[in-house]
């Protein structure tokens, strides 16, 4: 070894010891007579002197050197005097006053400071990732993800998983997404598609036998990015045979639970067992399938008052099958009405909002609308919301889903600004009874609202051709924080009804042999009932180190337009190799 110890583990008790250290200077404090290096490795910082009175050739050694530089140092440790010590380090009660030093390499001035937390261009981050990951917060994520992975094992080892490893290059497997594709050479005009998840290949284990599967495979998806998406990202997969929803639902549940006390003991998770709401509850409540629940400020419908309402927007809408849905913010009475006109109507009509009304509750309430409610609705409104002197309510007329998400949308939004979602929280939920299908806004074909493995409720499975959009299916979601960290469901194991679901979901005859002959065609062979899940790593990973986006966990992360800045990825290929693979690009 190079070294007799890192650099975060020498204290007063090892007054007088000679050691060897290696690291990175991390920063070079010249004194005129003594120079001072703080000596960084991924454990931490060590002070270094060097005192001309003591060497002379090594201090001419010292006056040469930058930050970054890697070096080896043999000296001896010594107790700082009382007035030097710093109670922040580990070592900040020693230094070692140099005998001998090895410069083992040299370093550029880099692009930007390692380990000091400044704002730095994202772009220049990416490029020099390697620099990057030298910062402290970066190496604690990656040590924190390792902690993750090291626990899911460990936990799901004890409880009888089998590890499984399943092929990246395969033929397509539908979650929604574009996907990659890889163009083969030896089978010229054919490509491999790469996994959006390794869904058919988890439940062909299961039709292997293997009773409890886990992976932690890297999936693929072609899709636009945002803070927590990346085109290639990190799942926990998990399949289990002969369940239920609920045996799936608890299993995961203890695992989180036991992974947030042990790893992020700061957290107070909010309630445990973890709260449960149907998909339409989700959506009634906080306008969102994904809730942020560390803070409450529900959702309230009034289309049984407005119904009746002389205000055309509001009874028109529901009496065209929509609804009209209020929220009700506390202590933001006196927020200027511009900015309310000015930036949040925008902000939400952005989404598709066709109008926002509102009620200031100042000494008395007030807004240009009221003139269209009689006393008895106003009355009525401001029981069912509860509302008191200082708050606003928002209104919105529209269909469910966008009434509902425009509201939730403006419920995060007013809660960030007026700073009411508290830190130390993490509060976990299950969203269920997800709708079977949804219907595709541009072509108006139905889509699997998880995907077509999914088992419908047995109830509904009576309604899945005459009117599907009514069906439930067996899906979860687990959130954290407004972030859905997994899904999965109870799949559907009955060769019938999975090619019912294809048939519906418009795949025809051919195309469902193409695409899903192999799974079809195991389901003939003795296919269990099963069930699984699957957790996106990197959300879950994003906010176990409290970070704002998951490129932050992700040791070579790809930019928002899903390039490798460092690797310069993707890049041009020689025509030579596209011939050797039949491609020729247009
Ligand atoms: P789903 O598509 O919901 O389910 O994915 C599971 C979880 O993966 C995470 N996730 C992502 N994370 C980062 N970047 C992305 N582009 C991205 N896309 C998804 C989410 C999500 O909850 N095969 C099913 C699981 C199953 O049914 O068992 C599946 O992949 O946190
Ligand atoms: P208008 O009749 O379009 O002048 O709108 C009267 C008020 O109702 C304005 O404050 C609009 O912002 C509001 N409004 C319009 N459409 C909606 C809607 N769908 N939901 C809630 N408020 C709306």
């Amino acid at each position: 070894m190079l070294r007799s110890h890192t650099c975060n583990e020498l204290t007063a008790k090892d007054d007088k010891k000679e050691v060897t250290l290696c690291g990175w200077a991390n920063t070079v404090r010249d004194h005129g007579d003594l120079i001072f290096v703080d000596l960084r490795d991924r454990y931490g910082l060590t002070q270094i002197v060097s005192d001309p009175s003591n060497s002379v050739s090594v201090h001419g050694i010292f006056e040469k050197l930058h930050p970054e530089y890697v070096i080896q140092i043999k000296g001896v440790v010594r107790t700082r005097p009382k007035d030097m010590i710093n109670e922040k380090m580990v070592t900040g009660e020693i230094e070692v006053l140099c005998n001998e030093i090895t410069i083992l390499n040299e370093s550029k001035v880099p692009p930007f400071e390692i380990d000091q937390e400044k704002n730095v261009n994202e772009e220049l981050r990416l490029k020099y990732r390697y620099l990057d990951l030298r910062h402290k917060r970066l190496q604690e994520n990656m040590v924190m993800r390792h902690k993750i992975t090291h626990e899911i094992r460990d936990f799901l080892t004890k409880k009888d998983f089998v590890e499984i490893e399943t092929p990246v290059m395969i033929k397509g497997t539908p979650e929604g997404s574009r996907e990659y594709l890889v163009p083969s050479r030896i089978q010229q005009g054919k490509m491999y598609v790469l996994p959006q998840s390794p869904q058919q290949l988890k439940q062909l284990l299961m039709v292997a036998g293997f009773d409890k599967y886990f992976q932690i495979p890297r999936c693929f998806r072609d899709e636009d990015l945002r803070g927590d998406r990346q085109p290639e990202f990190t799942q926990l997969d998990m399949e289990m045979s002969f369940v239920e929803q609920e045996d799936v639902l608890n299993l995961n549940e203890e695992l989180l639970i036991h992974m947030t006390k042990k790893l992020v003991p700061n957290k107070k998770i909010k309630k445990t067992p973890f709260p449960r709401m149907t998909y339409r509850e989700a959506m009634e409540t906080y306008g969102s399938d994904k809730p942020d629940l560390r803070f409450d400020l529900p959702l309230t419908d009034i289309s049984d008052i407005a119904e009746k309402m002389e205000f055309k927007v509001f009874s028109d809408a529901v009496k065209n099958g929509g609804v009209v849905k209020v929220f009700r913010m506390p202590n933001y009475a006196d927020t200027p009405r511009a900015q309310i006109e000015n930036k949040l109507i925008p902000m939400i009509k952005e989404l598709g909002a066709k109008g926002l009304a509102y009620i200031m509750y100042k000494d008395e309430p007030e807004s240009p609308i009221l003139k269209f409610f009689s006393d008895e609705e106003l009355k009525a409104i401001e029981k069912k919301t509860g509302v008191k002197k200082g708050d606003v309510l928002f209104f919105m007329a529209d269909k469910f889903t966008l009434a509902c998400e425009c509201l939730g949308a403006l419920r995060l939004h007013l809660a960030k600004e007026k700073e009411m979602i508290p830190d130390d929280i993490f509060a976990y939920a299950w969203i269920t009874d997800f709708p079977l299908f949804e219907k595709d806004e541009e072509t108006g074909q139905l889509v699997a609202t998880h995907h077509p493995f999914t088992s419908p409720k047995a109830e509904d499975i009576k309604l899945m051709k005459d009117d599907p959009l009514k069906v439930k299916s067996d899906a979860y979601d687990v959130i954290l924080n407004g972030s859905e960290i997994g899904g999965g469901s109870i799949r559907i194991h009955d060769r019938k009804l999975q090619a019912l679901m294809f048939e519906i979901l418009g795949i025809k005859g051919d195309e469902v042999k193409r695409r899903f002959g192999h799974i079809l065609e195991a389901f003939e062979y003795g296919a269990p009932p099963h069930g699984g899940i699957a957790w996106g790593l990197d959300r879950l990973a994003m906010l176990f180190c409290n970070e704002p986006n998951i490129r932050e966990v992700i040791a070579f992360p790809k930019d928002g337009k899903a390039r490798d800045l460092m690797l310069d990825a993707p890049s041009e290929i020689p025509e030579e190799s596209l011939k050797e693979v039949g491609i020729k690009l247009i």
